[in-house]
């Protein structure tokens, strides 16, 4: 550990005051959240509206022979009734949702009545198109309110929406839809951040054309921009014609708590990525709870989480934890630098913001920019800072402190997985001293251990792989439509525990310093790719006889995308082929996925098996050749001399 890890940060006076969860009250609730789970959750249960309130709490099972997971199992509710009606007659004229446009001049407030009402109308075009309780609708949209208000849509009337990233390719959509069968896809005619235009309706056309897509019926278009479309007569209808003629009202379904909510796919080291399975009692007691106390949020805080809602952080975070406890959430549409550096810092002022909770990769762009950078704004709003995705190394997380906070405000790590559905391991601001880098303790509920290589648990201060030991109301209950998939993935490796494929060290003091994953997941920018992914796409080109993934440290990423690729014969190396393949994969996966480093290679390391010795291409990558460990199990050790001596990144 460096020295910069051992600066500690005690909670401010004046948030130990007025914090829903101040040291003790942590210690005690904890102790008797793991002591007593069923005590726990049964009073957590009541944040919620339940039509039959629940008396089976928990029953969960992480045995890799039966893994099965349920919470509040007998008792029903609806999710958008607890994100909206609820709050009607306490705070109907409230914001809800305060959106900012990627141009600083647009922007717009729904209030809690008007965010109901565009759901409820909805809802009716959507059984007016047939749409019912089970049938999956698929999402592929800018950030604008129609996100949020199609999500509560289908959860009114008991359909489960799959939202896909809108920075992913035609045939990402395609793989997705087909997956989950889903019978309508939201979109709009183009997002727009940044300044340039996404052809969103364009890509969902090209999806369309691809191989079992005619699941698909529907097509729902946004009106964003206005910009030029195709149009498929009978199939594409536009959203402002369906609902205008819709009722504001529109009774909600009632639905067990283990019925699906959502489905939203995310990378795993092997194979095509995985739709997780999340629930609705469960999934939204557990945001409820988590927004509330790792935010400290109170009524009347304005609240912006700026991920977008095509990920996890922005289901729980932007939507449907800060709904259910009725708060303002800020939906930004654009990026954190544009049109200005300042941009961030910009919003907060304009909308005086009390909470944001951000990346650590747009951290560390606006460090890169200096001090002024945030010369444009005061955020004396600001009370808590948070971050998400990634590890946050320590010089970064000090300067979102000392400079975006002004030293004000404490800053919750918080770490969790698409998998989880929410928050597990965070800092609590009234609660927990801050050691910068470190996600601190466990939250509420949640029992983290770390094992060795061999499954034992370790004690104490250890360093290992990091489980949780049992199961929380948030966590995945399947892989949609695979549920052995679920089981080997991340309950075989360690029985009887869920292995998160992430390494850790717990500290002295028992604090968590997550390390990163031990699989073949990448985390560019806080998005989550597989190395396989990237690689099934490249050998996919004619070129390409092989091709192996690694990450590398990346000042601003965290992690860039370095490949090795063998060419097929007759094919030469040259800058416009590296070109081509770059643009290949973008065009394959998205732009998130684009490669920053291709080295060729005429050979890679493998084992006399022909097994990729992944291990030794990190290393090459990252330039830490002088200990690559044991090669004599090679086939030919020789390739790896080759490979340093023609490393692409110097
Ligand atoms: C990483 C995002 C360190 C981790 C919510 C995890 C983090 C993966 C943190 C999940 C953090 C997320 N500190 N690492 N605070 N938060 N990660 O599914 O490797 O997109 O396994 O969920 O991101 O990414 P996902």
């Amino acid at each position: 550990m460096t020295e910069q890890h051992k600066n500690i940060y005690p909670v401010p006076d004046a948030l130990a005051k007025r914090a829903w969860i101040g040291k003790a009250d942590y210690e005690a609730l904890y102790r008797q959240s793991i002591e007593d789970p069923e005590g726990y959750w049964a009073e957590q249960a009541k944040r919620l509206d339940w039509i039959k309130a629940p008396t089976k709490i928990k029953n969960a099972s992480f045995d890799v022979n039966n893994v099965d997971i349920r919470w509040f199992e007998d008792g029903t509710l609806n999710a958008s009734v607890n994100c909206l009606d609820r709050h009607l007659e306490t705070r109907g004229d409230q914001p809800a949702i305060i959106w900012e446009g990627d141009d600083p001049a647009n922007d717009k407030t729904l209030t809690y009545r008007e965010l109901y009402e565009k759901t409820c109308q909805l809802a009716n075009g959507f059984k007016e198109m047939g749409i019912g309780k089970g049938d999956v609708v698929t999402l592929y949209m800018p950030m604008v309110p129609e996100a949020a208000i199609a999500m509560l849509a289908c959860a009114r009337i008991g359909a489960i929406h799959s939202v896909v990233f809108g920075g992913f390719s035609p045939d990402a959509v395609a793989q997705r839809v087909v997956g989950a069968k889903s019978k309508l896809i939201i979109t709009a005619d183009e997002s727009v951040r940044g300044g340039k235009q996404v052809p969103l309706k364009d890509n969902v056309d090209a999806a369309l054309t691809r191989d079992g897509t005619e699941v698909c019926e529907n097509v729902l278009v946004v009106k964003r921009t206005g910009g030029d479309i195709d149009w498929h007569e009978g199939r594409d209808v536009w959203y402002d014609d369906l609902v205008s003629r819709q009722a504001t009202d529109c009774p909600a379904e009632e639905m067990g708590a283990e019925d699906p909510l959502f489905i939203l796919y995310t990378s795993g080291s092997t194979g095509a990525p995985k739709g997780m399975k999340h629930t609705t009692g469960g999934y939204l007691t557990y945001v409820a709870m988590t927004h509330q106390y790792v935010f400290d949020y109170h009524d009347g805080d304005i609240y912006w989480c700026t991920a977008d809602v095509g990920w996890i952080t922005g289901h729980s975070y932007i939507v449907y934890g800060p709904l259910a406890n009725g708060a303002t959430t800020l939906m930004f549409e654009g990026v954190p630098s544009y049109p200005t550096p300042g941009r961030m810092g910009e919003v907060v002022d304009k909308h005086k913001v009390n909470v944001l909770y951000t990346a650590p990769t747009a951290i560390r762009a606006l460090r890169a920019h200096g001090d002024d950078v945030m010369d444009s704004s005061s955020r004396d709003s600001l009370r808590v800072l948070g971050t998400v995705g990634e590890p946050i190394n320590p010089e970064a997380w000090e300067w979102y402190y000392r400079v975006v906070g002004k030293a004000q405000c404490p800053v919750v790590d918080t770490w969790w997985q698409t998998e989880n559905g929410g928050i597990l391991i965070s800092p609590l601001p009234g609660a927990t001293d801050l050691k910068p880098g470190s996600a601190t303790l466990p939250l509420f509920g949640i029992k983290p251990g770390i094992v060795d290589n061999d499954g034992n648990l370790l004690e104490g201060e250890a360093e290992g792989n990091l489980v949780i030991l049992d199961a929380w109301p948030g966590i995945a209950r399947s892989i949609w439509g695979d549920h052995e998939r679920f089981v080997q993935t991340y309950f075989s490796t360690y029985p009887g525990m869920y292995f998160t494929s992430d390494a850790a060290y717990r500290d002295a003091d028992g604090y968590y310093w997550i390390t990163g994953r031990v699989d073949d997941v990448l985390n560019v920018s806080g998005h989550r790719m597989g190395t396989s992914e990237i690689e099934s796409s490249l050998v996919a080109h004619d070129k390409v006889a092989e091709a192996a993934v690694v990450g590398f440290p990346h000042d601003i990423k965290g992690q860039g995308i370095y490949i090795y690729v063998t060419l097929a014969e007759d094919f030469e190396p040259s800058d416009e082929l590296k070109k081509e393949l770059i643009q290949w994969v973008r065009k394959d996966i998205g732009p998130i996925a684009s490669p920053d480093v291709i080295q060729w290679a005429t050979d890679l390391p493998k084992t006399r098996s022909g097994k990729i010795m992944r291990r030794i291409l990190r290393k090459i990558a990252t330039n830490e050749t002088e200990g690559l460990g044991d090669t004599s199990t090679l086939a030919d050790p020789s390739v790896v001399d080759e490979l340093i001596e023609h490393r692409a990144n110097r």
